[in-house]
């Protein structure tokens, strides 16, 4: 018979090895020993469609958009994800990112409806429609989003491309919104030097804020801008509405990681710098900016002091070369980087695939990149990772997948589920319990 005794001895060796987990760094390994972790994770299903479902206006917009091509149901794909919890308790709305790779994409942001059809659920256009239709005709709306994020003060910060296969109708922008009001609270439309017309696509925003909810205004901000195609990226610096570029070896892509293989099916890309993320606040680290390129198994950082610096940034290439860190190379590719609170690193491997994580404290090596969660079925390029805190304070990881390998080599096969959002609490993940 056990005596209380027992059962207190057992919580308190639970409760070291939870806080052991993240206050330590070198417990890390211990993870590895977990019995079932990762195998073919069961994830929270959030959303599955065969194809996009988008909803219109009216009728009347539809048949337009559908006669003017500027609706080819085939073409478009979706590639992140972003998460929003009103205040008030109400349902949170889901953001999806649906980029102008090519023609036919009637909207490039929506969000998630109710209603349900054949393919998927129905999607609407966001902020709304006006903001997309001309197609790159209207500097003031939107012509081109890849992706976004969405701030604790419910401000969405949207990263658009200017472009539509590389025609740049208009200047790469960041556009930030009050989700509440769906106002316009900040715009920033790059200038020349910045961007590289007909070359530059600007695929991810990163927003570092000092001034977070409930306390600030989320107004003191860095953001990194990736321009995979143009090799590098672009800081801006938000209270002083200036920006400047970082480009040098470490934001390029390696031509041996240019051939991408998912599940069996490869495509070319020679992208460099896709995605980003920064060390949290909090746990009395120096902070860093980690970055990788797409094309490229190098995982990269630089200190944030030292990139938020412009004075640092004025001789091109050879500009703050000595405070680049290569953290190491993981033999393959991964995608979207999202970062924990306490510092887990995360991000999708192309092979095994699944969502690998990292704790920033140790190494990057093999042994430290843990599999938290693989699946070859419904994890086929992981494009959106977003770490979002839900109303009780709960980090969650949402993700996108959207089997890009099928839409570059024209293979999608529409009977099945092509894009799904699937979430998972943070720390039923890194303690490999289920989601
Ligand atoms: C591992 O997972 C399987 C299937 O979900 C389950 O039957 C088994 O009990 C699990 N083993 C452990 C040690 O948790
Ligand atoms: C579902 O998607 C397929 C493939 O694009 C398309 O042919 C079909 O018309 C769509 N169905 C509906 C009801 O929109």
């Amino acid at each position: 018979m056990h005596s209380s005794w027992f059962y207190l001895i057992l919580l308190l060796i639970a409760i070291h090895d939870s806080q052991s987990a993240y206050g330590r760094g070198n417990q890390w390994s211990q993870y590895t020993q977990r019995p079932n972790f990762s195998r073919y994770k069961e994830l929270i299903k959030v959303y599955e469609a065969k194809n996009l479902e988008f909803g219109f206006p009216s009728e009347e917009d539809r048949q337009k958009a559908l006669r003017k091509e500027l609706y080819i149901p085939d073409n478009p794909l979706p590639i992140d994800v972003d998460v929003y919890h009103p205040p008030s308790g109400e349902q949170p709305k889901i953001f999806v990112t649906i980029p102008r790779f090519g023609q036919g994409v009637p909207y490039s942001l929506a969000y998630l409806t109710n209603v349900v059809r054949p393919n998927g659920t129905e999607l609407q256009p966001y902020p709304s429609y006006d903001w997309h239709k001309t197609h790159g005709d209207d500097c003031d709306g939107l012509t081109s989003v890849y992706r976004i994020q969405i701030d604790s003060c419910g401000k969405m910060w949207i990263l658009d491309s200017g472009e539509i296969e590389f025609k740049q109708h208009c200047a790469p922008q960041l556009v930030v919104l009050d989700i509440a009001t769906s106002k316009v609270v900040h715009r920033y439309r790059f200038p020349k030097g910045m961007f590289k017309p007909t070359i530059s696509r600007f695929v991810t925003p990163y927003v570092d804020i000092a001034d977070p909810a409930p306390k600030g205004a989320c107004e003191e901000a860095f953001v990194y801008m990736a321009d995979p195609t143009g090799t590098g990226f672009v800081v801006y610096d938000v209270q002083h509405e200036s920006s400047w570029r970082v480009e040098n070896k470490y934001t390029y892509p390696d031509p041996d990681f240019g051939t991408h293989t998912i599940a069996g099916e490869s495509f070319e890309l020679l992208d460099g710098t896709f995605g980003f993320a920064v060390t949290p606040r909090g746990l009395g680290l120096r902070r860093m900016l980690y970055f990788h390129s797409l094309s490229n198994d190098a995982q990269v950082a630089i200190p944030l002091d030292i990139v938020n610096d412009p004075t640092y940034w004025k001789s091109g290439i050879n500009s703050a070369l000595e405070h680049f860190v290569l953290l190491g190379k993981r033999g393959i590719q991964c995608a979207a980087p999202a970062m924990t609170a306490q510092g887990i690193f995360l991000c999708g491997h192309l092979e095994p695939i699944g969502l690998f994580g990292w704790d920033i404290r140790t190494p990057y090596t093999h042994q430290n990149r843990l599999l938290l969660a693989e699946n070859p079925t419904t994890l086929q390029f992981i494009s959106g990772l977003k770490v979002i805190r839900n109303l009780e304070g709960k980090e969650e990881v949402w993700m996108l997948s959207n089997r890009l390998q099928k839409g570059f080599s024209g293979t999608m096969n529409y009977d099945e589920i092509n894009y799904r959002i699937a979430k998972c609490g943070v720390e039923e993940l890194v303690f490999g319990r289920p989601c």
